[in-house]
C-alpha cells in the first residue's frame, strides 16, 4: 500500500535496564499490553480516526494500566503523593496542550487535550490545571485509585537510600537496573496527519513541584506534519536540556532525514551533549517508524503502514 493511503502507529511504556523482564511472566505482561493497545489504536485509525484521536486513545489505555508509570500506575513524590505530567500535539497546525503536577486526574493526557481544545493556553500546572479540569467537568479519582502497595514500598526504598529513583526501580542498584517510566504514542493517520502524546508520573521521591520533560513541547513531545512525530521517555532533565523531540524534528526538516536517520542523529546528540538516559519513538511524514534508546531496553511496539503489530524491548 502506498504510504499516502496508510496509517502507522507506535507506542512506548518506558526505557531502562528492565532487568525484571528476564522473568518471562513479566515480559509477557508488558508485551501483551503493548499489543492490546496497538490493536485499539489500529481500530481508531482504520475507521478513519485522526492521528490525534489515536494517540489520545493509546495514551489513555496505557495510563489505565498500572504496570506503566502514568495515570493509575504513577510513582510517588517525596510526600507520597502522585503528581503527573502529560502533553499532546497535533502535527497539522502545531497546536498543543499540556498539564504538569496534576493530582487525582485519572487520564492527564485527556486533560492536556482539553487544554489544547478548550483554552487559549498550551500548559497549565498544579491547582490551576485542576481548576480547569473541574471547569471542563473532568471527574477526579480518589487517592486510593493511584496509591498501590508496590508504589508505597518503592517510595520507602528510595527514602531509605536517600535518593530519587527513576521509576520501577525495584533493586538496591541505582546505576543500571532502572526503568525511566513514561508512556507515549505517535501516529500518522490515513490523511497523512501526525500527532504525538506523552504522559508520566515522573520519578520516584521527586521534589514536590518537580516537572519533567513529558509536558514540555519540544522535549517530551513534538509533532509536525512536515517532519515527524516524537514521544520521549527517560530522565526528564536531560531531555529538556537537549530539547530532544524538536532536535529530532529539526534533523528531519533541515537535513531531509527520514525517521531512522533522524532518530539515530537524535540519540547521538542526546548521548554526546548530556549523556541522556532514555529513548524516543518516531514516525516520519511518510509513516516510517523508528525508535532509539541509550538504556538496555525500552518497552515499545509499532504498526508500520497498516502492517502487523510488533512489540519489543
Ligand atoms: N521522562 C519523565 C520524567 O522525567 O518525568
Amino acid at each position: 500500500m502506498a504510504p499516502s493511503a496508510s496509517y502507522s502507529l507506535q507506542i512506548h511504556g518506558g526505557a531502562g535496564a528492565l532487568d525484571n523482564v528476564q522473568d518471562s511472566k513479566t515480559a509477557v505482561r508488558y508485551l501483551d499490553s503493548v499489543r492490546r493497545v496497538l490493536e485499539h489504536g489500529r481500530e481508531v485509525l482504520e475507521l478513519g480516526g485522526s492521528a490525534l484521536q489515536a494517540v489520545e486513545t493509546c495514551a489513555s489505555l496505557l495510563e489505565d494500566d498500572p504496570v506503566f508509570n502514568a495515570g493509575c500506575g504513577s510513582v510517588l513524590n517525596e510526600y507520597g503523593k502522585v503528581e503527573m505530567d502529560a502533553a499532546i500535539m497535533d502535527g497539522r497546525d502545531l497546536s498543543a496542550g499540556a498539564v504538569a503536577a496534576v493530582q487525582n486526574i485519572p487520564n492527564p493526557v485527556q486533560l492536556a487535550r482539553l487544554v489544547m481544545s478548550e483554552s487559549e493556553h498550551v500548559l497549565l500546572i498544579a491547582e490551576g490545571a485542576m481548576r480547569f479540569a473541574d471547569h471542563c467537568g473532568v471527574v477526579r479519582a480518589p487517592d486510593s485509585y493511584f496509591s498501590t502497595a508496590d508504589r508505597v514500598a518503592q517510595l520507602e526504598r528510595a527514602r531509605l537510600q536517600h535518593k530519587m529513583m527513576l521509576d520501577h526501580d525495584d533493586t538496591e542498584d541505582d546505576s543500571e537496573d532502572q526503568k525511566y517510566g513514561t508512556i507515549g504514542a505517535v501516529a500518522r493517520d490515513l490523511s497523512g496527519n501526525l500527532a504525538a502524546a506523552t504522559s508520566t508520573g515522573g520519578i520516584v521521591n521527586k521534589r514536590m513541584g518537580r516537572v519533567g520533560d513529558s509536558p514540555i513541547i519540544g522535549a517530551g513531545v513534538y509533532a509536525d506534519n512536515e517532519t515527524c512525530a516524537v514521544s520521549s521517555t527517560g530522565y526528564g532533565e536531560e531531555f529538556m536540556r537537549s530539547v530532544i523531540a524538536k532536535t529530532i524534528a529539526d534533523f528531519a526538516y533541515m537535513q531531509g532525514m527520514d525517521a531512522e536517520q533522524a532518530t539515530a542523529a537524535g540519540i547521538e546528540y542526546l548521548t554526546r551533549k548530556v549523556k541522556g538516559r532514555g529513548g524516543v519513538i518516531v514516525i516520519d511524514r511518510d509513516g516510517r517508524c523508528a525508535s532509539g534508546f541509550t538504556t538496555k531496553k525500552m518497552v515499545h511496539g509499532w504498526i508500520e503502514h497498516c502492517g502487523e503489530a510488533v512489540a519489543r524491548f
